[in-house]
């Protein structure tokens, strides 16, 4: 996929309007808990600023529906990113309005402004026409960077684009797509795909557009109970995703015709609670009695699956096998993403949980690629195009 990108063009002296994807997790003091995402779009920010730009970044963060929330304000992300620049990041109190354009008007070339939370505004998540004039009359040129929130069709990933017709992706983009496509065309085999987690449903397009692709399937977490269920093997009261299981039984028949290697775990950890008090034992697949909750892959499901990651030759991971946050559940989700930094295979990890299991693992420099966007690469895997990629293709 070829897109404009910010190395096609000369920035000097322009005032850029940067889409940042900023949405990192905040603790109750507003702390920044995860900078991440900070860090990943600091390479097209110092490029753009050494380029003597004056960047103007705009982000949204958390869903605040259309109106200020002092909860999500951006100020302490400005702080944080300051730091890491080691100047000065201006903030504007709004994104739009006076505010705003004072701030850029005042600005000196290679000054970083950064505007407070799209969201915070309707015209955002409606792509809203004046909304998206208003945002592009701050500046000459257009740079989306935010790839979490390229699978949104915002005004500042999509409308703005109407009104700023000089665009273009920044590094970060550039980099996501680039390792995402490598999984979508021509991956070296055997391609292994690890999906495990949660919100099943949002995975399943991801799963049926890899299909074609794969040569092997292991599953975890909620995922792999749900596919359990569908073979009406017993789960105890694992958590399943019950209005998925029409989907995973077509799945199971796709996977017959390709004669695809697909695995559930051949045994669980499962407790009483999840908790760290809680009582639990090993046991195997389909004998989860009643009562009790499968909340991590057992040792011969490990065995299995690392196995399988010794001899993949490419990877993606999506979704933890049980529940990591919790200490005595957490061995299953941890000795994958070890055995993933192990392995010399091209290795891919998407998903809030999978990257927060990698580096609890302390394994993230070992990773191939770590994706800043779950959604935005379930979408992408899916095979749709994502919006705010699409209007940035050359
Ligand atoms: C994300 O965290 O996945 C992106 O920032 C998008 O956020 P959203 O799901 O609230 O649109």
């Amino acid at each position: 996929m070829e897109l404009i990108t910010v190395k096609d063009k000369d920035y000097s002296g322009k005032r850029v309007f940067v889409r940042v994807d900023f949405n990192v997790p905040l603790d109750k003091n507003q702390n920044i808990t995860d900078d991440t995402r900070i860090k990943a779009g600091l390479d097209t920010i110092n490029y753009l600023s050494g380029q003597k730009a004056i960047v103007i970044l705009a982000s949204h963060l958390g869903r605040p529906k259309g109106k200020p929330e002092p909860s999500m304000s951006l100020l302490p992300v400005a702080k944080r990113l300051s730091e890491l620049i080691g100047k000065q990041v201006k903030f504007a109190t709004d994104c739009v309005g006076p505010e705003a354009k004072r701030i850029v008007d005042t600005a000196r070339p290679g000054d970083i402004i950064l505007l407070e939370n799209l969201r915070f505004h309707e015209g955002e998540e409606a792509n809203d026409e004046n909304f998206s004039r208003s945002l592009a009359e701050l500046a000459d040129c257009y740079v989306n960077d935010a790839f979490g929130s390229s699978h949104r069709a915002h005004a500042s990933i999509v409308g703005i684009t109407n009104y700023l017709k000089d665009k273009a992706a920044g590094f970060l983009i550039e980099k996501e797509v680039d390792a995402l496509s490598k999984l979508l065309e021509n991956p070296t085999r055997p391609f292994l795909l690890i999906i495990g987690g949660a919100k099943v449903s949002d995975k399943i397009g991801m799963l049926k557009n890899l299909l074609d692709k794969v040569d092997t399937i292991i599953t975890g977490g909620v995922m792999a109970y749900t596919f359990i269920r569908a073979n009406n093997w017993e789960t105890g009261n694992s958590k399943v995703e019950y209005d998925s299981i029409p989907l995973a039984k077509e799945i199971y028949k796709e996977i017959r015709k390709r004669h695809l290697e697909f695995h559930t775990p051949l045994d669980h950890v499962v407790a009483d609670k999840i908790a760290e008090d809680a009582h639990y034992f090993t046991t195997e697949r389909g004998t989860v009695p009643i009562g009790w909750i499968g909340v991590d892959i057992g040792p011969q499901a490990l065995w299995e699956y690392t196995d399988c990651i010794k001899r993949a030759k490419t990877i993606f991971w999506n979704g933890p096998m049980g529940v990591f946050e919790i200490e005595p559940f957490a061995k299953g989700t941890i000795e994958i993403a070890k055995a993933i930094a192990e392995s010399d295979a091209y290795a891919v990890i998407g998903g809030g949980d999978s990257i927060a299991a990698v580096n609890k693992a302390g394994v993230a420099h070992k990773i191939s690629h770590i994706c800043t966007g779950g959604g935005a690469s379930l979408e992408f895997l899916e095979g749709k195009g994502l919006p705010g990629i699409d209007v940035l293709k050359k």
